[in-house]
């Protein structure tokens, strides 16, 4: 079973929640790291948090939400060996995959209408990696 650990601040809260759902339908594991509840926290903790669940191979791949999907994506990508990918459309999603073996995806939750959203991590979860050419590059990202 794949297990999917995901995270949000406040403003990505509500759509964290819709996630872990239908990551559940999907018969995904969830590993669900906050926050529960819309109160204001700051992203950093739980891109932080999600990106060393997914670095420390507890999860195998990671969703993170804030309002706009960017400082929770900064976060994640600060913490070595993840590729997190912001993705605002189905296209984004598949490339990300695709192209740069992303292992976690960024969504916002103000940013980006719920039924888009869903599609968008159902893409990214079932788009495998091209690898090829493409894995020399992300193996270079690796030695940084
Ligand atoms: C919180 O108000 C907001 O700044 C945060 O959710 C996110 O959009 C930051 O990038």
């Amino acid at each position: 079973m794949i297990t999917v650990a995901i995270a949000s601040d406040h403003g990505g809260y509500e759509l964290k929640e819709m996630i872990a759902g239908f990551l559940e339908s999907m018969d995904y594991r969830v590993m669900d790291l906050g926050t529960n509840s819309p109160e204001s926290v700051d992203y950093p903790e739980y891109g932080k948090k999600c990106a060393e669940a997914v670095a420390s191979g507890q999860a195998d791949r990671g969703i993170v939400v804030c309002g706009s999907g960017i400082g929770i994506s900064i976060a994640a990508n600060k913490v070595k060996g993840i590729r997190c990918a912001l993705c605002t459309s189905l296209e984004m999603a598949e490339l990300s995959r695709r192209h740069n073996d992303a292992n976690m995806l960024a969504l916002g939750g103000r940013t980006t209408e719920i039924t888009l959203a869903l599609n968008i991590v159902k893409k990214w979860l079932v788009t495998p990696f091209d690898g090829d050419r493409h894995e020399r590059r992300v193996n270079q990202l690796n030695e940084m």
